[in-house]
């Protein structure tokens, strides 16, 4: 099958979360059983041509978008590592400028994806290459949807899967200012009648667009898939048209890159280890406590957190109970986000000198050597579509304490010791997750987890266990590979 999967972040080029590790590595692994897929990203400024040699291979193409007409540019280059080609589409005034979310005006970021959005589709006819599926991601790319079906090119269309990779996201704006913009009066597409209810008042919507016309929507976890459907907190007001299309929807769980997120050859990490080797696991909690001038005592853990600072993400949780959780060992903290959850980390880091390090940054390194250097790893989001870290913790022998939702729920089971008689005990599980947000219950789990450390004998069997589980994505690859089977015969 021939797959022109869209995103708006690609590793390594260009990402600010999950998607671009998804979009960098899913096609990697549909390319190694055997599908013809390629990616299409926008060329931003600050993707450098020589970096990634970029190739240009089409110039001055217009595209219409409303009452203006823009030239792009097409760049090709192969996802490093692999052999899937990578288009990269540049235009000056919508595309290229700044970096990928990175425009203080909304309106102009809307603006920036539809105008993506339409250009794709002019990659069949100037390359040649025609996608018998157009896989797009996110709100970024979902409006492929709404310009295929307006395009009288095509005159059969290529199928749409839109995949959700989150909600809190939606790409809305001013029904009549967008209608304004791409010259539309409304009534082209018969759904575009259709306005979002309560909240959202008179939006144009476009991940509610995408829901309604791509042939087939999907989201990262089954748990999340089920959330949506069945509870409005997580449906975030489209609860009406996913139940529309309840029987084209469902859950596939996000996979990890196994080339790149593997402690036995991560070039980042200090000391490499595996399940037979867990020895140097340690070695890696104590250079991480050394190198942050940490506490050397064995028995107070490291809990690391890498994540995207953002509400969504709990950090105010986790703010809550610090106090609490600086008894129990050390808080390692890296990432960017909303400016208000990153003075608060900051003032808790002066709070606890010495016992919470803050870095506000974007630092794969040291994302690594957290990965591998602690042992415990926070996760207390308010929703989570699938969340990549619990794997990527679990991988590296760093039990997550997370709550039980979305994808988080699908891929950690709850840690539970039994006593067996003569004081023999039984593992099951991989990592600590609780329900309520609550600061109560996260603290809870935080002792029950601090508990269960220090144990030695039974702590090595935890981390053997959770390196042991498999989260590449071989399965997930497959998965839809059958999906994109199923959307193409039917
Ligand atoms: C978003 C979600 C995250 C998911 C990722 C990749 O970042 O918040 O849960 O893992 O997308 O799908």
């Amino acid at each position: 099958m021939k797959i022109l999967f869209a995103s708006a972040e690609v590793n390594p080029f260009l990402k600010v979360g999950g998607l671009g590790d998804v979009a960098g590595s899913l096609p990697k692994y549909l390319a190694k059983i055997g599908e013809d897929v390629r990616i299409v990203m926008p060329k931003y400024e600050a993707i450098k041509s020589e970096q990634y040699s970029l190739k240009l291979v089409s110039k001055d193409i217009p595209v219409e978008i409303g009452d203006d007409k823009e030239l792009i540019n097409i760049y090709q280059t192969l996802l490093p590592g692999t052999k899937v080609i990578v288009y990269l589409i540049e235009n000056k005034k919508y595309i290229s400028q700044g970096d990928i979310y990175g425009i203080n005006d909304e309106f102009k970021l809307i603006q920036r994806f539809l105008f993506f959005s339409k250009a794709i589709l002019e990659i069949p006819f100037v390359l040649n290459y025609f996608p018998d599926i157009f896989h797009v991601n996110d709100w970024h790319t979902a409006s492929l949807c709404l310009f295929l079906r307006l395009d009288k090119r095509y005159k059969e269309k290529p199928k749409v899967l839109f995949t959700i990779h989150n909600l809190a996201m939606q790409g809305k704006w001013n029904w009549q200012e967008v209608m304004n913009f791409l010259r539309l009066n409304g009534d082209e597409v018969f759904s575009l009648k259709e306005k979002t209810p309560g909240q959202f008042g008179l939006d144009f919507n476009i991940i509610q667009q995408g829901i309604l016309l791509a042939d087939f929507i999907n989201t990262v976890s089954p748990n999340y898939a089920l959330e949506i459907l069945s509870k409005p907190y997580f449906s975030r007001g489209l609860q009406e048209y996913f139940l529309k299309r309840k029987q084209d929807f469902c859950g596939i769980l996000n996979g990890l890159d196994y080339d790149v997120f593997n402690p036995q050859t991560d070039p980042f990490i200090p000391y490499h280890y595996s399940v037979k080797n867990i020895k140097n696991k340690k070695k890696n909690v104590f250079f991480l406590k050394q190198k942050l001038g940490l506490s050397e005592n064995r028995k107070r853990p490291v809990f690391g957190i890498v994540s995207r600072l953002t509400f969504q993400k709990g950090i105010d949780l986790i703010l809550k109970v610090i106090d609490k959780i600086v008894l129990l060992g050390d808080v390692v903290v890296l990432g960017k986000g909303e400016r208000e959850l990153e003075n608060l980390l900051k003032k808790a880091e002066k709070k606890h000198s010495g016992k919470v390090k803050v870095f506000i940054e974007f630092n794969p390194k040291l994302a690594q050597e957290i990965y591998a250097g602690s042992n415990f790893f926070l996760i207390p989001s308010k929703f989570e579509p699938c969340g990549l870290s619990q794997m990527i913790a679990m991988r590296y022998g760093s039990c997550p304490i997370a709550r039980a939702v979305g994808g988080l729920k699908d891929t950690i089971k709850p840690l539970r010791i039994r006593s067996l008689f003569l004081g023999l005990k039984t593992i099951q599980g991989t990592g600590i997750i609780f329900r309520g947000y609550t600061p109560n219950k996260f603290i809870k789990a935080l002792n029950y987890g601090f508990n269960c450390f220090q144990n030695k004998h039974i702590w090595g069997k935890v981390v053997k266990k959770m390196m042991s589980q498999d989260f590449s994505w071989c399965k997930s690859a497959k998965e839809y590979q059958k999906l994109y089977k199923r959307i193409i015969t039917r």
